[in-house]
């Protein structure tokens, strides 16, 4: 089978490759002729473990290509995942020109029947909107389906995420449709659940949401045991093991990021709120995330008083581990903060430090380390925004001789405190003491 897929971001190329990888023939569009170039040489214009090496594979088994033309895509397949960007709006609406833009191309340029899916996160009922679009500019009758099967990749983990996910959750109304789908996903065993369209497009956003919930939750009760001397990961595993709640997403810390939580938490209170349902209960959840900068802040005040001309070490930029995203990353809203508080920086990140360059370039109060050791010299403190597995497996005596003063303010919770208290480090995290 023949698979186009139009959109060579984060889920167009995870999507596309997993499924060249699986044996299908994959023709991916994507529109920035430079992105189409790197990718045509075996190269990924983003960091994701494992999917470079399936890339290159892919492309000396001539069963990926790439392409500029949209047109080229659309007569390519009968299938066309739509992986194009749906960007945040500043109301918190999505913006979905470009869903609009392949359906309306679609329309004009199919000869024969189409399967359009949504893989893109969209509002619900956006199906009918691409339905309406395809009928009215196609130029004579011809059958189509939409169907919605949202993604639910986590960077760093894409790649296991598309082949190995714990469910497939497919929208779809017709059976042509759903034997197609059927047929596309015969190779990786996991239960699918087919439903209509509108609750397979409400089911990324619960998801999503309720992923988010859980964390702002966590961290609320982090506050809660700072004030009162319990410890939040001995709770988080407390409640974790009742099946009903599970230990997922219960890691306490400086809050989510990424480019999908805010996003995605964001549209549906919109979405709701559109349809005259007030979600209130995520705008809490929201809140306590945004919350999470200031606290972080506080402890190292705490830990430091003045800010003012204090070089602090700054170990993770990414949003999480094993990525080099910081979109909405936590660390965007730290570094600022300091850097308001007079403070200077010296910053490592295994992987993100070019794309955090760009937003914070190096000068006199902000530099980069070549490593996490070096990133300390001359530092009063060590702060930790992301839990990268280096960090955790550091050398602590030689951080100790390498900071002037034993200090570490760690937003990620990633030492045990007793042990650090053993090691000689004043030693400040979320929620444990
Ligand atoms: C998420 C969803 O998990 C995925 O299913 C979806 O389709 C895309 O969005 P991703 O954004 O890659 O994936 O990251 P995820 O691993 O979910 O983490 C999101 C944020 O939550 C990160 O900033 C992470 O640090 C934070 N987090 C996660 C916590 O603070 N505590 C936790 O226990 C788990």
């Amino acid at each position: 089978m023949n698979i186009t897929v139009v959109g060579g971001g984060y889920v167009g190329l995870t999507t596309g490759i997993c499924l060249s990888h699986l044996g299908y023939k994959v023709k991916v569009v994507e529109k920035i002729p430079q992105k189409v170039q790197m990718l045509k040489e075996g190269h990924l214009p983003i960091y994701e473990p494992g999917l470079e090496e399936l890339l290159q594979e892919s492309l000396k088994q001539d069963r990926i290509s790439f392409t500029t033309d949209i047109v080229e895509g659309i007569d390519f397949s009968q299938v066309i995942f739509v992986c194009v960007g749906t960007p945040e709006q500043e109301d918190g609406s999505a913006d979905l020109s470009q869903v609009e833009e392949v359906a309306r191309l679609t329309a004009q340029h199919m000869k024969d029947y189409k399967l359009l899916i949504e893989k893109s996160t969209v509002p619900v009922n956006t199906h009918k909107l691409i339905k309406k679009t395809v009928q009215r500019y196609m130029k004579s009758p011809i059958e189509f389906d939409v169907v919605s099967n949202p993604e639910f990749l986590r960077e760093g983990n894409a790649v296991k995420d598309f082949l190995e996910p714990d469910r497939i959750v497919i929208g779809v109304e017709s059976d042509r449709a759903k034997s197609i789908m059927q047929e596309i996903y015969k190779p990786i065993k996991a239960p699918i659940i087919f439903t209509d369209p509108a609750t397979a497009e409400l089911i990324k956003h619960a998801s999503n949401s309720f992923l988010a919930m859980k964390i702002s939750f966590i961290n609320m009760i982090a506050d809660l045991c700072e004030k009162t001397g319990a410890d939040v990961k001995l709770v988080a595993d407390g409640i974790g093991y009742d099946k009903r709640i599970g230990r997922a997403f219960l890691d306490a810390g400086i809050g989510w990021g990424g480019s999908c939580f805010p996003k995605d938490v964001k549209a549906f209170i919109k979405i709701a709120e559109d349809h005259g349902v007030d979600f209130s209960l995520l705008k809490e959840v929201e809140k306590i995330n945004a919350e999470r900068i200031d606290r972080f802040i506080q402890k190292v005040k705490t830990a430091l008083w003045s800010l003012k001309d204090k070089r602090l070490a700054v170990w993770g930029l990414s949003f999480k581990p094993n990525t080099d995203d910081i979109r909405y990353a936590p660390s965007i809203k730290v570094v600022s903060a300091l850097l308001k508080h007079g403070a200077k920086l010296s910053l490592y990140d295994p992987k993100a430090m070019n794309n955090f360059k760009r937003l914070f370039p190096e000068g006199k109060d902000l530099s980069y380390a070549q490593d996490m050791y070096q990133a300390l010299v001359d530092c009063e403190a060590l702060l930790i925004l992301t839990e990268w597995e280096e960090f955790k497996k550091a050398d602590l005596q030689k951080v100790k001789e390498l900071l002037r003063l034993p200090i570490i303010v760690d937003g990620r919770n990633i030492y045990e405190p007793s042990k650090m208290r053993e090691e000689g480090f004043e030693y400040y995290c979320m929620g444990r003491s």
